[in-house]
């Protein structure tokens, strides 16, 4: 018997015992195992009925991943799952911690489940680019009903013991030892004469639309496949007999395990957890972190203060004037607001976080005692050093002393204090208590348990942080200048900005880049531009048309009018009209004929404009790995989680041909098109972004 399952008998009853930590997935050792205890507890005599429980923190968080895109090894998981159904004991799961994907299915083939009160179950395949492939789509339904169903396995979101328990998943919860309640609840069972009660047997359920369903659901998926696929295994349910349907589930599964969705939802999956796993901070301890001082209380500043509040850390907001630091409060109070309104907390929670953990001040004086500052003022070398000089002459010893800047050098900022070790960036994305991204960005001369400390404040604020080192734009605003130069390019050559935003939003991006711009604010870019032209090259491409746009007060939808024109409380627009003269007259100026551009051209220069300016952060060391790049698009810049993020999109579609790509464009640009290093030296020893992943 392997050591990843357990048998055990107490009494009538064989107890399968599911011991493969972490979190007990289903490799193939425990899916024999537990096969073999089957047949064991079969044949052993007086046995009658199997309890199946996992060991540690949970019952069983689902198939093993990391044996996905492998040839797959026997017992296969349906099998397993129909074996246990089709067992003459009774057969019971008591589950505790979670029991997710393959976890569940498995308890779906026990014939009644009782679970701790804390437990939680779901069917997450989607977020795999999967959909449940040992009969969830099948036995789900039969137990819960089919619109239940759809919404599970199309949203995978976890479900509590509770609702589970209303819907019909769970038949009992109760407190205690896991083995202790599964082995009352069987005594009980027993003694009311119950048996098995195989779910494939149950009824069918009620019929939906199913093409109604199906289309809303390709459509909220924004071209991902698997949740639209996943309702057609559903419908499978509803129309063929059990074995009918499992086949059809498990053709599906199987087309999808081939997709390129699949391996980017899975890189996605593991680069989320391997991104703040960095050799550097291996041993090292965070410093203790409780009471965090914000300066500057703008929408930046008063995000940020949200974030630490919802964390439940203690804010020291410091603003310019008593009237400054009325008015940061008022927006931090309307952003937890907005939390209290989604329900993700209470109402003596707001009051707490407005009254008793948010100080507000004017004076430097009062941040002599915080652990760490963050500060989040006008974005000016000037204005961030006067605050530094501050900082360095009141913060006590040992304080953690972070700045918010998006772009400037914090080597030079941290040169006005003699700590430059305790210095570092702590880049939010707006708006900040909403947005998962955090660049932690460290310089030459940052200490290790102070990058260690930003990486603990990133996961106490449930932030994905990653790791940047310091150049113009970090990892995520140096990439995004690069591919919205592209996409301006293509505007000056023919395409229009509503164009490319479809062409965009067609391959997955939440968001176009021009929406995003009016989102944002035309005025941030303008900025940028203004600050650039002193040092800009002359063989640099930059259109004017959007500083048009600017230079009449049109600063996207703050103003009403930017690259779309929205009506009062609208946040969607439609395309300015008056934009086409603009460009038309810019055109006319550069001497430049228009050309048409199809979709899939757009997409191919976004792309390879995105993965050669990543290619190239990565080669200087700006972020450690691939995967950080991957990571920073996909949890800040709307990147289509099922494309993996940049490189592993480049390493899908093939290095040879993005960089192929990037010299055909570098024959009309070879200013903006130069091929970054990294990639060439990798499509000449035939190597991907992944092996660099690989090797640490
Ligand atoms: N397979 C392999 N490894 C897994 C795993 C799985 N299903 N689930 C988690 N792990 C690993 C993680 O990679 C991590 O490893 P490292 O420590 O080496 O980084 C470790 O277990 C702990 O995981 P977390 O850090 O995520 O711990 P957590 O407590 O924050 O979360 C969890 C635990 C809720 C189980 C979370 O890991 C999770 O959501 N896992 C994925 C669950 C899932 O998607 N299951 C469905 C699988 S697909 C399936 O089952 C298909 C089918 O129908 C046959």
């Amino acid at each position: 018997m392997p050591a990843e399952v357990q048998y055990n008998r107490q009494g009538d009853t064989a107890v399968i015992r599911i011991c493969n930590p972490p979190v007990n997935a289903l490799g193939q050792a425990v899916r024999a195992g537990m096969l073999d205890c089957l047949e064991k507890a079969e044949k052993d005599e007086g046995v009658r009925a199997v309890l199946l429980v996992g060991d540690g923190r949970t019952f069983i968080a689902g198939a093993d991943i990391r044996e996905f895109g492998k040839p797959p090894q026997a017992p296969h998981l349906p099998d397993v799952c129909n074996r246990i159904e089709a067992s003459a004991l009774l057969v019971v799961a008591s589950m505790h911690g979670v029991s997710l994907g393959g976890g569940l299915e498995v308890a779906l083939s026990a014939h009644y489940r009782i679970a701790q009160p804390g437990a939680r179950v779901g069917l997450p395949e989607v977020h795999l680019g999967l959909l449940p492939g040992a009969g969830g789509t099948q036995r789900l339904p039969r137990v819960a009903g089919a619109a239940a169903a759809v919404d599970l396995i199309t949203s995978g979101r976890h479900v509590g013991a509770d609702e589970a328990r209303t819907l019909g998943i769970l038949d009992e919860v109760r407190e205690g030892d896991p083995e202790a309640v599964g082995l009352a609840y069987i005594t009980e069972l027993l003694a009311a004469g119950l048996g098995p009660r195989p779910v494939s047997r149950m009824p069918p359920h009620d019929a939906l639309d199913w093409d109604a369903v199906y289309a809303a659901t390709l459509r909220k998926g924004r071209g991902q496949i698997s949740p639209a696929q996943a309702v057609r295994a559903i419908q499978a349910s509803a129309e063929l007999p059990f074995a009918e349907g499992l086949k059809e589930e498990r053709r599906m599964f199987r087309e999808l395990m081939e997709t390129d969705q699949r391996q980017g939802m899975i890189h996605a999956f593991f680069s989320e957890r391997a991104v703040s796993s960095l050799p550097e901070l291996k041993g090292v301890e965070p410093r203790d972190v409780r009471h965090v001082a914000v300066i500057g209380g703008g929408t930046m500043g008063a995000g940020i203060a949200t974030a630490v509040l919802l964390a439940g850390l203690t804010v020291t907001l410091l603003e310019m004037s008593q009237q400054a630091a009325v008015a940061a409060k008022e927006r931090i109070a309307g952003n937890l607001a907005g939390a209290l309104k989604r329900g993700k907390i209470s109402e003596a929670a707001y009051d707490g976080m407005l009254q008793d953990r948010l100080v507000l001040t004017t004076s430097y004086d009062d941040l002599s005692d915080v652990d760490l500052v963050i500060e989040a003022v006008f974005e000016d070398m000037q204005v961030k050093k006067q605050v530094f000089s501050q900082l360095e002459a009141v913060c006590r010893p040992g304080a953690v002393l972070a700045t918010n800047t998006s772009y400037l050098d914090i080597d030079e900022i941290a040169t006005v204090t003699d700590r430059p070790g305790d210095v570092i960036g702590l880049h939010f994305f707006s708006p900040a208590h909403v947005m998962k991204l955090l660049e932690v960005v460290v310089t030459d001369q940052t200490a290790p348990e102070v990058v260690a400390t930003g990486f603990a404040l990133g996961k106490a604020l449930g932030k994905t942080s990653v790791r940047a080192g310091v150049c113009d734009g970090f990892i995520g605003n140096r990439i995004l200048n690069t591919y919205r130069t592209a996409a301006d390019h293509m505007v000056l050559d023919g395409a229009s900005p509503w164009q490319i935003d479809k062409a965009l939003t067609g391959f997955g991006f939440a968001m176009g880049p021009f929406a995003v711009a009016d989102l944002a604010g035309l005025d941030i870019g303008w900025a940028m531009r203004k600050r650039r032209a002193p040092d800009r090259d002359a063989r640099e491409r930059v259109g004017r048309y959007p500083d048009v746009l600017c230079e009449a007060g049109h600063f996207g939808q703050k103003t009403g009018t930017g690259f779309y024109v929205y009506e009062a409380g609208s946040r969607a627009g439609a395309p300015n009209r008056n934009l086409e003269q603009i460009i038309a007259a810019e055109r006319a100026e550069r001497g430049i004929r228009p050309r048409a551009f199809t979709e899939e051209e757009i997409v191919r220069r976004y792309m390879a404009a995105m993965v050669n300016e990543a290619a190239k952060v990565v080669g200087e060391g700006i972020a450690r790995r691939p995967l950080d790049v991957d990571m920073v698009l996909l949890a800040g810049y709307g990147f289509p989680r099922y494309r993996g993020g940049p490189l592993k999109w480049a390493d899908m579609t093939g290095l040879k041909s993005v960089l192929a790509d990037i010299e055909t464009f570098a024959r009309e640009d070879d200013f903006f098109w130069q091929p970054a290093p990294l990639l060439e030296k990798l499509v000449r020893e035939g190597r991907s972004f992944d092996d660099l992943n690989k090797a640490g």
